[in-house]
């Protein structure tokens, strides 16, 4: 089995960024690695994304939009990211199901047990090995969403508090598995700190 390395946190964090340069620095090492997304990490995906991510004039019920992100997710478990853990992949996503936590059940308030449930029935058991959670505050995050922003982004700055609160509850409910790490320090000095936390689980 290979490894699972999830990144997480709200908009404008640099969880891209440094999903990014893992990627590079792995193959750089000679690891089979492949680096991914949610929603959109396959051709399925990509359109349920476009979906999700467009503004429409038709209502889009929050249990709708939980139901999208957890149909991505299956299509992306079981085209991508078992096949390639089988392989012997390092597989680096950018955010995975801790997003659905705490974007559909902290942020829009869908009841935990159920979100809970769907997490699990979609993914049959599989948890990321290690997860990067780089937290900001939503105020220096947005300073940094210097495009148009797309349907979740718009929502209100409440919202997305709640979403980094709920992020920050996750994280402290598995510590074993969460490294929370300061997002407004530079790109290299927080990439340093991703390279030591999978040096010291011996992962490179
Ligand atoms: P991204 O822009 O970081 O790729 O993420 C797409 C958006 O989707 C972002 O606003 C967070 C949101 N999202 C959820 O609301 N629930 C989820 O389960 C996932 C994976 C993303």
């Amino acid at each position: 089995m290979g490894f699972f390395i999830t990144f997480e946190g709200i908009e404008g964090c640099g969880k891209t960024t440094q999903a990014k340069k893992l990627y590079e620095y792995l193959n750089m090492l000679g690891f089979k690695t492949h680096l991914t997304k949610e929603p959109g990490g396959t051709l399925i995906g990509s359109e349920i994304r476009r979906i999700l991510l467009s503004q429409w004039e038709e209502k889009f019920p929050p249990i709708a939009e939980l139901l999208l992100y957890e149909a991505d997710r299956s299509i992306h478990i079981n085209n991508v990211i078992k096949p390639l853990l089988q392989q012997d992949y390092i597989v680096v996503s950018d955010r995975f199901y801790d997003s659905t936590t705490a974007y559909q059940h902290y942020g829009r308030g869908i009841d935990y047990n159920f979100v809970d449930f769907l997490n699990k029935t979609v993914t049959e058991g599989l948890k990321p090995d290690i997860t990067f959670l780089l937290d900001i505050s939503v105020e220096e995050a947005f300073k940094r969403l210097d495009r148009k922003k797309d349907r979740i982004e718009n929502e209100s700055l409440d919202f997305h508090r709640k979403v980094r609160e709920g992020f920050l509850i996750i994280a402290e409910k598995e510590k074993d598995r969460f490294i929370i790490l300061d997002a407004t320090k530079s790109p290299d000095d927080i990439f340093q700190e991703v390279l030591k936390a999978l040096k010291e689980r011996k992962v490179i």
